[in-house]
């Protein structure tokens, strides 16, 4: 049996973190679980370190099924998180269709991008036993609107808004919230503002959980790494090895330290 969201909220509730990472095929998902990483994301940013393509946009939702139908081979006994691909969600019946199929792939649950708005999609979801992860903040789904890859949420009015879409989006059914490139204070206000765990990357390490593409933490970041991104492969003789110090890292509170965390 994997990791479930039951198991999560009591991480949480008992103060314990958990720790997260992407995975595209079964060789990965293999190593990642064994080292005891409670939820594997298969994201879409496979589109940019698989496909070689400059954003998420151009990834599919039969890319996204092969992937996570790889991975779910390789699992021991995380819980497996797959992304919604761009515009597979854009009516509650879309996302309802291609959720479905992402779960009968094998995905545990989905991951959605996007604030209050998807309150009735989550709704449905969830009504129908699909578990659902709303991911805010940064949303590279929307690279276009926001401008490029910045931090999100620097002032009031926007950390006020991000603080009432985490809310509406539990309220909705949300059973996990994913915070990307945020300032440390407010992923922190958003953590303590709801029961779901909320898993951060690039969102200080005051939240519930972290997640990082697997890629980034065994340093083969092409180009210039994020401020977010530890190359835990430095000093590691192994794979294995490296993905140990990030769980021992993220669970005693080590990583991600203030030079991988955004003030205001
Ligand atoms: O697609 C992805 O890998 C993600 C993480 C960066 C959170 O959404």
């Amino acid at each position: 049996m994997a990791i479930t969201i039951p198991q999560l909220r009591e991480l949480k509730s008992s103060g314990k973190k958990f720790t997260c990472l992407t995975a595209y095929d079964a060789t990965f998902s293999h190593v990642i679980s064994q080292a005891g990483v409670e939820v594997i994301l298969v994201g879409d940013s496979l589109g940019m370190v698989l496909q070689g393509h400059d954003s998420t946009l151009p990834v599919t939702m039969e890319d996204m099924i092969y992937h996570v139908s790889a991975v779910c081979k390789g699992n021991q006994g995380a819980l497996i998180m797959a992304d919604m691909p761009f515009m597979s969600y854009a009516t509650p019946e879309q996302a309802m269709y291609n959720a479905s199929r992402l779960m009968q792939a094998g995905a545990h649950m989905v991951k959605l991008e996007g604030g209050a708005w998807l309150a009735e999609t989550i709704e449905k979801l969830s009504e129908r036993g699909i578990p659902v992860c709303a991911h805010l903040g940064l949303t590279p789904q929307s690279v276009n609107k926001l401008g490029g890859y910045k931090v999100q949420g620097r002032n009031e009015h926007q950390a006020e808004k991000m603080l009432e879409d985490a809310v509406a989006l539990e309220a909705a059914g949300a059973d996990i919230v994913l915070l990307e490139c945020v300032p440390n204070q407010l992923a922190e206000r958003i953590t303590r503002a709801i029961d779901a765990p909320v898993i951060g990357i690039g969102a200080g390490n005051q939240t519930d959980a972290q997640v990082l593409v697997i890629y980034d933490l065994l340093g083969i970041t092409p180009g210039r790494r994020p401020k977010f991104v530890k190359n835990f492969m430095a000093g590691a003789e192994s794979i294995d090895t490296a993905i140990s110090h990030y769980v021992a890292a993220v669970k005693d509170g080590s990583f991600p330290g203030e030079e991988h965390s955004f003030a205001h």
